[in-house]
């Protein structure tokens, strides 16, 4: 579904990402673990052509996204849910709106159906009842919720999922989680989840990539994580051996 071999992105002399290569299957829940700063953001706004790397290849169900036109582009990131690391709710509209934004822009269903699609998203996160709130009247567990919705509401076939614990206390952090594992499984998308969180990664990911110095050094299951020697992993994993 996304294959990105050995890109380089630099801010003039700060160089971010460079010999970053990533396989993502479809329908396949990747987690990229790593430190703030890091360039886990970067790579996902790489990945919908915000930023363009220098060298390497991205690809997105069989297209180069490197080097697109704008007009491509545009029809590639239909294919996209983006949830920003910082819940990116339009605070003048209502929920529902905010759920209704998307839909109206990337589909041709009638207002019944949308409607409908709005309802059955908010009964998913548990929130039907803050459908006339406005963003400012809701938590920030609540907010996250609703962010979660309205990138998969049209239905996306993969979903990038930025950071979708920060700011959150364990316990939100653990629904949310659980909460993208079951939308996952649900709709069966493929996604990428960049994360510092490693219960987030455990209960999302099926294979959980380090990304460390600028590339992914490392790639396994949790479990193999567990067990891994690499410094950084074993940072996150067994901290109390490093
Ligand atoms: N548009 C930009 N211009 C210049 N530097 C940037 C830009 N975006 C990110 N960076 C730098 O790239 C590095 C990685 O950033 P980012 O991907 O946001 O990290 P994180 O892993 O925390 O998401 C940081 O040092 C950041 O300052
Ligand atoms: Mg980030």
């Amino acid at each position: 579904m996304i294959d990105i071999k050995d890109i380089v992105v630099r801010f003039e002399d700060h160089l971010v990402l460079d010999g970053l290569s990533l396989h993502v299957p479809k329908g396949s829940a990747v987690v990229i673990l790593g430190r703030s700063g890091v360039g886990k953001s970067v790579l996902l706004k790489s990945i919908v052509g915000l930023l363009r790397p220098e060298k390497g290849s991205i690809r997105v169900m069989g297209q180069e996204v490197i080097g697109m036109k704008p007009s491509q582009l545009n029809k590639l990131r239909k294919h996209f849910g983006y949830v920003f690391q910082y819940a990116a709710l339009f605070d003048s509209m209502t929920v529902r709106e905010n759920l209704e934004f998307p839909l109206r822009r990337h589909s041709n269903l009638s207002e019944d159906e949308i409607t409908a699609r709005v309802e059955e998203l908010l009964k998913l996160v548990d929130l039907l009842d803050a459908i006339d709130k406005m963003p400012g009247e809701l938590s920030g567990g609540m907010k996250k919720r609703i962010g979660l919705a309205r990138a998969i509401i049209p239905q996306p076939d993969i979903v990038l999922y930025d950071e979708p614990t920060a700011g959150l206390d364990p316990v939100t952090a653990r629904e949310i989680s659980k909460l993208i594992h079951d939308l996952e499984r649900r709709f069966g998308t493929t996604s990428i989840t960049v994360t510092h969180d490693l219960e987030c990664a455990h209960i999302i990911a099926d294979r959980i990539c380090i990304l460390h110095d600028r590339r992914i050094v490392e790639e396994g299951t949790f479990d193999e994580m567990l067990k891994s020697e690499y410094p950084l992993t074993r940072a996150f994993f067994q901290p109390e051996t490093v």
